[in-house]
């Protein structure tokens, strides 16, 4: 009987000691008690701003991206604490790392500029052994992006299907140059995606050819658009526990950026757009939204105007906007104060015909100063302009170094570049703005640590040629 009961108490004890260390291991899985609120908010962190991490740590990029969209991307997720591992082609590598080159031997400012803050990894993905070590990278990470041509993916046979089955989790973000219809299957760059957006019918002078911009609002823009559907899908896979695609189109992403003309399309059903400087010359409107020169695109008038300097400086000009509010202030400094009261200037809609005239006169006083006279002089006023800087200026700008937008890095072979860091600034997330990586830099170090291959292992994949370019591989057989 004693037996017994000891041999009961022996098997209690051990079941209480066995449910112990299981409330232990699930303790262990939750967050501390005392980082969580009672209906279940994590606690603000008491760590100094800044100290707490980034805030993409934690989450790992497949980055399969070239030339400029979607290594846009990357890069941003990557300044904001993302591990982004650019996966490339052996040998090559993303296209731009030869293109525009200016260093010889040197990846080219068009790749170090885009590719910062990633580590590389050389994969042929169309040789088997390849494909087996990028399906173990798809089962490693959180989103594949992609801008390859229409159905290239898929050819390597990384279908939504292949990968979804790998990893349920996995967000796939793709740039196309159109959405699904009838130019879903083309090839885009970023200007034919400036002129399919809208962007180019609307740019330019009127009685010139449509223009494209300077600013790359159909890749790097696209690229923006991207981020932006990425981490909303992050978001909503904490809840969902499930990923999913996300597409950006080009023409999408241009045409949002063009939507104030899609407005004044619209606006044109109801008489003429009368803030473009067209209206107060009397030319008539045709049936599409025209190209307005430097005209402002919102309802303060506006123009680029000479300053002193501008016949052998091409960027010695100001944007001035003649805003209403402080339309006196203007009146005074050019020296026109009757027309604080003429019936002709007084009021907004008076000036508008008379646009051509005003801003005429308005040069004739930023010719006698510097723009950064006129800047220093309408500040005093609240008065809007705005310097036209050219890229040296910019480049040189120190107070774009202190915010660390212009960022100088460090490279093996190039040696010192400028580069742009992140234009998204998060008080408690500070950028990470490291060197673009040389072709394969991290190979051995993402086998290793991210897939966890042994050295036997990583020795058999080299041995096969799934990482080599094809030349050596002929070379070694
Ligand atoms: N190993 C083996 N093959 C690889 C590889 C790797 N690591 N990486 C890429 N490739 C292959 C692809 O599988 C594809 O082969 P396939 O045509 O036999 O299927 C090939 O490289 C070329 O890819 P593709 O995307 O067609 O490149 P491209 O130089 O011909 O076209 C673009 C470039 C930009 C026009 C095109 O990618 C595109 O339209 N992208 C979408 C829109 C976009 O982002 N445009 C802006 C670019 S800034």
């Amino acid at each position: 009987m004693a037996t017994r009961k000891r041999a009961a108490r022996a098997k209690s004890k051990a079941a209480a000691k066995k449910s112990a260390k299981k409330v232990v291991k699930l303790e262990a899985k939750r967050p501390a008690a005392k980082a969580v609120t009672r209906n279940g908010a994590r606690r603000p962190s008491a760590k100094p701003w800044g100290a707490a991490g980034r805030a993409l740590d934690g989450v790992r990029i497949l980055d399969f991206t070239h030339v400029q969209s979607g290594p846009t991307c990357t890069q941003l997720l990557a300044y904001m604490g993302a591990d982004v591992i650019k996966v490339e082609r052996p040998g090559v590598g993303d296209i731009t790392r030869g293109q525009l080159r200016d260093v010889k031997g040197a990846d080219s400012l068009y790749f170090t500029m885009l590719n910062g803050s990633k580590r590389s990894i050389t994969i042929d993905s169309k040789h088997p052994k390849g494909k087996a070590v990028l399906d173990r990278l798809v089962k490693q990470c959180d989103v594949l992006v992609e801008n390859f041509a229409p159905g290239a993916l898929d050819r390597m046979g990384f279908t939504w299907e292949h990968i979804h089955r790998l990893n349920p989790r996995m967000i796939v973000a793709s740039v196309k140059g159109f959405g699904p219809g009838p130019y879903a299957d083309c090839k885009v760059y970023e200007n034919v995606a400036q002129c399919a957006g809208g962007s180019a019918s609307t740019t330019g002078f009127r009685d010139g050819p449509p223009l494209v911009t300077g600013a790359q609002i159909g890749d790097s823009g696209t690229g923006l658009h991207l981020a932006l559907g990425i981490v909303a899908a992050l978001y909503q896979r904490s809840r969902t526990g499930r990923g999913q695609q996300v597409l950006c189109a080009m023409q999408d992403g241009v045409l949002n950026l063009a939507r104030v003309k899609l407005r004044d399309q619209q606006r044109l059903n109801h008489g003429p757009l009368t803030e473009y400087s067209q209206y107060g010359e009397g030319v008539p409107f045709k049936q599409a939204t025209p190209r307005a020169g430097n005209d402002s695109g919102g309802g303060q008038p506006g123009w680029i105007l000479k300053c002193k300097g501008w016949e052998s400086d091409p960027d010695a000009y100001i944007y001035f906007i003649t805003q209403a509010p402080v339309w006196s202030a203007i009146c005074d400094l050019i020296g026109k104060p009757e027309w604080k009261t003429d019936p002709d200037f007084a009021t907004p809609p008076a000036r508008l015909p008379r646009l051509k005239q005003i801003f005429a006169t308005i040069e004739q006083w930023t010719m006698t100063m510097t723009k950064f006279e006129v800047m220093d002089t309408c500040n005093k006023y609240d008065i809007p302009v705005g310097p036209i800087l050219s890229m040296k200026e910019i480049a040189e700008e120190q107070s774009l170094r202190a915010t660390g937008t212009v960022v100088e890095v460090d490279h093996p072979t190039r040696g010192p570049y400028l580069t742009v860091g992140n234009p998204i600034k998060l008080s408690d997330s500070p950028a990470a703005v490291r060197r673009s990586p040389l072709l394969g830099e991290h190979t051995d170090e993402v086998l290793r640590d991210v897939l966890r291959y042994s050295d036997k292992e990583i020795a058999d994949i080299k041995a096969s040629g799934a990482l080599s370019a094809a030349d050596k591989k002929a070379e070694a057989a």
